[in-house]
């Protein structure tokens, strides 16, 4: 089992630490650790945001465990040597394009979420974000209009394969928990949501036993936080889905909670290839203070367990423990307690 842990910027390296030493914790034989550059760091070790040597390390491994990247002293640089490409660089070249976010209020932990309480209960919804197309990986740039004005502009696209393949994950993630599959777009605008919806469409006639419904974005962000419950799978494309995650971390209570994996099509010896990480960034506002929840880290190492290493009973594991830490008020400052990084970490292992 290699991983390659690529802490990043920011508080990545913080709470990639967390999720190592759980993993450590653990002592499952025959695990073996890599740690490369990615992001920020990277820039300004190695003039690039995602190396070459990386990029070798990461095809290399099993699994990456991910941190953050982002570093606003990088914000001028030209786009291509921004340390997000790093992340957006690294899902692309691998495959990646199935983002799962799954997003939980965990029974007993209703007090958490901003919402009331018997709103909070119903919140329990995979997120499943089409990774490595739309108007991210779009064409885009500026130009000037023949009036002379500065305008800006980026393609939104999906092909028909691209839309398939995401809907076939979300459709096989609902058939396999017995849960509703609500496919998001905004279809009444948007060209590329009229394709994916007649596509959605065409992928639902292979399993009859979903209960499928379409929903514009602005209508799904309303019920995320007033009727959570209705919610099962979400199918979304990549930019929705980026923003109606860390909607649902903070319904949650925090974006500190809410891991993902990204998954594409490559089998290893025990599951999926994926790389595991956070839904958050690298927080600059709290970088360095050992203040960040690594929690999602952790609970995106129980996810690479699951997907990549077919250790159910491990992932289930590190997940009860995070369960049991926030039960015994192991909180850190996003969720109103004082617990710090380094806290928050052994009081998770304290109760593995
Ligand atoms: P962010 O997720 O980094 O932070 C948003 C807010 O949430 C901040 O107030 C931060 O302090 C808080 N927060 C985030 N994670 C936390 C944690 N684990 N514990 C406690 N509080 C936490 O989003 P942002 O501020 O919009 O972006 C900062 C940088 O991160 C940008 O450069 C952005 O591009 C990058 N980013 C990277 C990723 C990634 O690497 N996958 C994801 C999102 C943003
Ligand atoms: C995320 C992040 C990334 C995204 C950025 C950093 C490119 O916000 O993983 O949610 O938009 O996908
Ligand atoms: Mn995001």
């Amino acid at each position: 089992m290699k991983i390659a842990v690529l802490p990043g910027d920011g508080i990545g390296p913080e709470v990639t630490a967390e999720a190592v030493a759980v993993l450590e914790a653990l002592a499952l034989p025959g695990l073996t650790l890599f740690t490369g550059d990615v992001g920020g760091a990277a820039y300004h070790r190695h003039g690039h945001p995602l190396p070459e040597e990386t990029l070798a390390m990461a095809r290399e491994a099993d699994a990456i465990l991910f941190g953050a990247v982002g570093d606003p002293t990088c914000d001028a640089l030209e786009r291509h040597l921004r340390p997000e490409q790093a992340i957006l660089g690294l899902r692309k070249h691998l495959g990646l394009f199935a983002n799962l976010r799954p997003a939980k209020v965990f029974a007993g932990l209703e007090h958490l979420s901003p919402l009331r309480a018997d709103i909070a209960a119903g919140l329990d919804m995979l997120i499943v974000r089409e990774l490595t197309g739309d108007v991210y990986f779009g064409a885009k740039g500026q130009r000037t209009t023949d009036a002379g004005e500065r305008e800006g502009w980026d393609a939104m696209s999906y092909s028909e394969s691209e839309v398939r393949r995401i809907a076939h994950v979300a459709f096989r993630a609902a058939a396999a928990a017995g849960l509703p599959l609500t496919s998001v777009d905004k279809a009444n605008v948007l060209e590329t949501s009229q394709l994916w919806r007649d596509v959605v469409l065409e992928v639902a006639a292979d399993y009859p036993q979903v209960a499928l419904d379409h929903m514009y974005v602005d209508n799904a962000a309303m019920q995320t936080v007033s009727h959570p419950e209705r919610f099962g799978v979400l199918l979304t494309g990549n930019l929705f889905g980026d923003i109606l995650s860390d909607l649902a971390s903070a319904a949650v209570g925090s974006i500190g909670l809410l891991p993902s994996a990204s998954l594409g099509e490559r089998q290893t010896g025990h599951g999926t290839f994926g790389l595991y990480e956070p839904i958050h960034g690298s927080a600059p506002d709290i970088a360095g203070q050992g203040k960040a929840n690594p929690m999602a880290t952790i609970l995106s190492a129980a996810m690479m367990l699951r997907h990549s290493f077919g250790l159910e009973d491990q992932a289930a594991r590190i997940e009860g423990a995070v369960a049991r830490a926030l039960a015994d008020g192991i909180l850190g400052g996003d969720l109103g307690g004082s617990h710090g990084t380094a806290a928050i970490g052994a009081g998770v292992r304290e109760r593995l």
